[in-house]
């Protein structure tokens, strides 16, 4: 399940961001993949011991974790610290598939679900457009700023050589509260269903019944 989340970030925590990001220093991007990745990795993220890190995750992290379409969508449990990636011209990322488990020895987590929020507008750059193999065949995807793309780890994708300009993303994972990507649809699109009935109507026994059972749902299949 691809899902979309728009307007992760606001006018205002987008401007803050990009300026953070304009003072940053940047090292190649093949540092922070594994070995498989590294080698049709090619790219530049911010420094990982950079002290902007902690200033841009206070805004990146806490707008995508609140989001309730992300809420909904992930069912997050563990949240990496993420990546900020910049693509020149020239740059790309090849066909591959997210490692499984990331994180310190200490805080170890499965990579259930990856995000890439987009940083600059779709006019910015050429190229660049992130391609993901789905059941209904291949996406490409490019978002406005401040919008998000979620896809399951495992699934193949790749970022399209960027012919012109810079593209700016950040990336992240989550391990999910629901492991496998079926029951997470399944419960996503109860949700969705759910709240619109309830909107409608909001007083119907029927309604409240539904509701219970996405939560009995929840508790049969969550995973901590
Ligand atoms: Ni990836």
């Amino acid at each position: 399940m691809l899902v979309s989340i728009p307007e992760v970030l606001s006018k205002q925590q987008l401007k803050s961001v990009r300026e953070l990001l304009e003072n940053a220093d940047y090292v190649d991007g093949r540092l922070s993949a594994g070995k498989t990745a590294r080698k049709v990795k090619k790219n530049h993220e911010l420094a990982t011991d950079s002290k902007l890190h902690g200033q841009l995750n206070n805004i990146v992290m806490n707008s995508l974790f609140n989001h309730p379409v992300y809420q909904a969508a992930v069912l997050p449990h563990r949240l990496a610290t993420p990546f900020y990636a910049r693509y020149e011209p020239g740059e790309a990322y090849g066909q591959h598939v997210d490692d499984p488990v990331m994180g310190p020895i200490q805080g170890r987590y499965r990579t259930d679900v990856s995000t890439t929020l987009f940083l600059n507008e779709p006019d910015e750059y050429a190229g660049g457009e992130i391609v993901i193999q789905s059941q209904i065949g291949e996406q490409k995807i490019k978002l406005s700023a401040g919008s998000a793309i979620t896809y399951p780890s495992g699934s193949l994708h790749k970022v399209a050589e960027v012919t012109k300009g810079t593209r700016l993303v950040a990336v992240t994972w989550a391990q999910s509260l629901v492991r496998d990507a079926e029951k997470r649809e399944l419960l996503f699109n109860l949700h969705k269903t759910r709240e619109a009935l309830q909107k409608k109507y909001p007083d119907d026994d029927e309604v409240v019944k539904i509701d219970h059972t996405y939560i009995n749902l929840m508790r049969m299949w969550a995973e901590i």
